[in-house]
């Protein structure tokens, strides 16, 4: 039995089972009372949103967690960070990075393969959202190498080790206006759990063009990642959500180099990068059971696993956005990205 299983939630178990974790409710208060200190304001998401001190908002309980996280979290070099805005394509990153480093421990067309087991968000957990909760503190020290995790935080606010270690962050952006579109959908299934009324889109964008987003602003965001890549690209990969849907199989190739798991020769003949794109594939990975049963407990709200697929299409914005929002975002994106050498 792999490793992975071993230490691998079942799909609806909660946090606790995953790895032992002690509790630190002094660590958690400290930084509860450092939050409820910060500016708040309502925004895109189903609860109060809190400025961090470096200008980005989140609701408190996953903040606390971030913090928390930058505080504890001891990187290994070996480690490999997922980095992403909500709705910019985790969901997918996730299953192509730990489809791509476990892919001679889980063959990919195994039946019991753990991303069909325990679903992407099962198999790379969200460190403010999964990990560092309900006052513990996990002891990820156990987990075998390479350790994959996720993050919504802006690359200032990765906890310190990641950056000093030297690990891989993997980086995907994607179209602002697909993201808010993306993301008012997934908000609104929140705010319905908490018998809250559903935001417009349109109000989502304003909130979104504000700065007022989960984990934004969403300029700042993407930009942070992109200078970050440009500066040392051996530690920061950058992915479009646009580009990989033109060739998965490309970025499936440039990932797997990237984190130091090329594919050999006699893979590439015996369609093993193919078998991966297809694997983590919208069509593949939203019928899967685990996606149309499962669920996933992300501390602000359990959520069934099939939200985390709607559409996966580029360009679902047209069906949403006004002209007029949609030009108001254009004109942001090319005001905050000149100069930058970054397109979204
Ligand atoms: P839409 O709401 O536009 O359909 P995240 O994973 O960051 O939460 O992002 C979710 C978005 O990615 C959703 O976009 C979802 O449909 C899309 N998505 C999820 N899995 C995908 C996959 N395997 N391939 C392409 N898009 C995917």
């Amino acid at each position: 039995m792999s490793s992975f299983v071993q230490t691998s939630p079942p799909v609806h178990a909660e946090p606790e089972a995953y790895t032992e974790r002690q509790t630190n409710p002094e660590l958690y208060q400290h930084f509860a009372n450092l939050v409820s200190s910060l500016p708040s304001s309502k925004g895109l998401s189903n609860n109060q949103l809190h400025r961090h001190d470096q200008g980005w908002y989140s609701s408190q309980v996953p903040l606390v967690g971030a913090m928390v996280a930058d505080a504890c979290f001891a990187a290994r070099p070996s480690d490999i960070i997922v980095a992403t805005l909500p709705k910019s394509g985790t969901t997918w990153i996730k299953s192509l990075l730990y489809a791509t480093v476990h892919r001679r421990e889980h063959p990919v067309d195994a039946i019991d393969h753990p991303l069909t087991s325990f679903g992407p968000h099962g198999c790379v957990r969200f460190f403010e959202y999964q990990q560092y909760t309900r006052n513990k503190i996990p002891d990820l020290d156990k987990l075998p190498d390479p350790r994959l995790f996720a993050t919504h935080v802006p690359f200032v606010s990765l906890p310190r080790a990641i950056v000093t270690s030297g690990c891989k962050i993997v980086y995907v952006c994607r179209d602002p206006k697909d993201t808010v579109v993306s993301l008012c959908y997934f908000i609104n299934k929140l705010r319905f759990n908490d018998g809250l009324e559903p935001l417009s889109v349109e109000a989502a964008a304003e909130m979104f063009c504000d700065g007022l987003s989960p984990f934004g602003t969403y300029w700042d965001h993407v930009l942070g990642y992109w200078r970050a890549h440009l500066a040392c690209p051996q530690q920061v990969l950058f992915f479009r959500y646009e580009e990989m849907q033109k060739d998965a199989a490309n970025h499936v190739r440039r990932l797997a180099e990237f984190v130091g798991h090329p594919f050999g020769d006699g893979e590439e003949e015996d369609g093993v990068v193919d078998a991966i794109v297809r694997l983590c594939s919208f069509d593949h990975m939203s019928g899967m059971e685990v996606t149309k049963s499962g669920r996933t407990d992300l501390v602000v709200g359990t959520v069934e696993n099939s939200s985390f697929f709607r559409r996966g299409a580029v360009g679902d914005w047209t069906n949403h956005l006004s002209p007029e929002t949609a030009r108001r975002i254009d004109a942001i994106t090319t005001r905050k990205l000149k100069g930058s050498g970054l397109s979204v």
